[in-house]
């Protein structure tokens, strides 16, 4: 009996490794097999191409009834219209703070935390990408560590965001660490972070002619739930992430509305003295 190539690559292996040695008895698709039947595929594992409501496949008539011929073209020439640019998500996470102040207004940067928004000022610049807009959460570490970055990027327009507040996205799974804030925080902020997902993540529109770069400064929750959201896991996986503070996480939303996680919680550009998460 001649041994394929593969046969004998395998044999090679169980030699060497002294694996079981099933391997090189059974056929190579079965072993194959052996080594993926403990996995199920995820019933989460389909991409929802219509994930923003913004598919040109999914457009339809919202009129009710047969269309006139003029509304028929007119909604297919919508189909024929297809986004070209892409937009980039780029979302910093505010600078260390301190933890002891008793309301927003007192949980201010720290010296650290102050250091570590400069350098992803100076790294943001540095990357020279063409930003399209800065946008701040309005809690006080996010708007000093917004400011900082903007005096690396000045003639970047700046504006303010509510939607984008540090909350209690959706109750984490595993339930676990010290962070159990009551279930009507979940019930309150869930819904308000999930409208500030809907407002900032979606494929461009068909008229954006030029890909667009904007800035997201704002809160460990808060990307941690975006970056699950726009990959299309479980939400609930959230606190499964971990973020360093002033660190850079890049989400980009193709024409077709595929997202890409480019770079997740990078503080890289920091020395290694600077870097914290808590
Ligand atoms: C932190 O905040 C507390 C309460 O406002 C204050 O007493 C303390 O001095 C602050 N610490 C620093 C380093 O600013």
């Amino acid at each position: 009996m001649t041994l394929s190539k593969t046969k004998r690559l395998l044999l090679g292996l169980t030699a060497v490794s002294g694996v079981a040695t099933i391997y090189y008895e059974n056929n190579v698709n079965r072993a194959q097999n052996s080594w993926t039947t403990n996995y199920t595929p995820s019933t989460f594992a389909k991409w929802d191409d219509n994930w923003d409501h913004r598919s040109p496949k999914f457009l339809q008539n919202t009129k009710g009834g047969k269309l006139s011929e003029s509304d028929e073209n007119k909604l297919n020439e919508q189909k024929e219209k297809k986004p070209r640019a892409f937009r980039h998500i780029i979302l910093i996470r505010h600078g260390q703070y301190n933890l002891s102040g008793g309301c927003d207004s007192e949980r201010i940067l720290t010296k650290l935390g102050r250091l570590q928004a400069e350098c992803t000022g100076k790294r943001l610049k540095e990357l020279n990408l063409p930003y399209t807009e800065i946008i701040k959460s309005t809690m006080i570490r996010a708007q000093e560590t917004g400011n900082i970055i903007s005096d690396f990027l000045p003639k970047l327009p700046i504006e303010n965001c509510d939607l984008l507040r540090e909350g209690a996205p959706v109750p984490p799974e595993p339930p676990i660490g010290s962070w159990k804030p009551e279930n009507y925080k979940f019930y309150q902020d869930g819904s308000r972070i999930e409208a500030a997902f809907r407002k900032y993540f979606h494929r461009a529109d068909p008229d954006q002619e030029k890909d667009s770069y904007t800035i997201l400064v704002c809160h460990a929750n808060v990307i941690r739930y975006f970056v699950c959201r726009a990959l299309q896991f479980p939400a609930e996986a959230w606190l499964r992430l971990s973020l360093n503070h002033a660190s850079i996480t890049w989400v980009s939303i193709t024409p077709s509305g595929r997202c890409i996680l480019r770079v997740l919680g990078d503080t890289g550009h920091m020395p290694p003295s600077y870097i914290t998460s808590s």
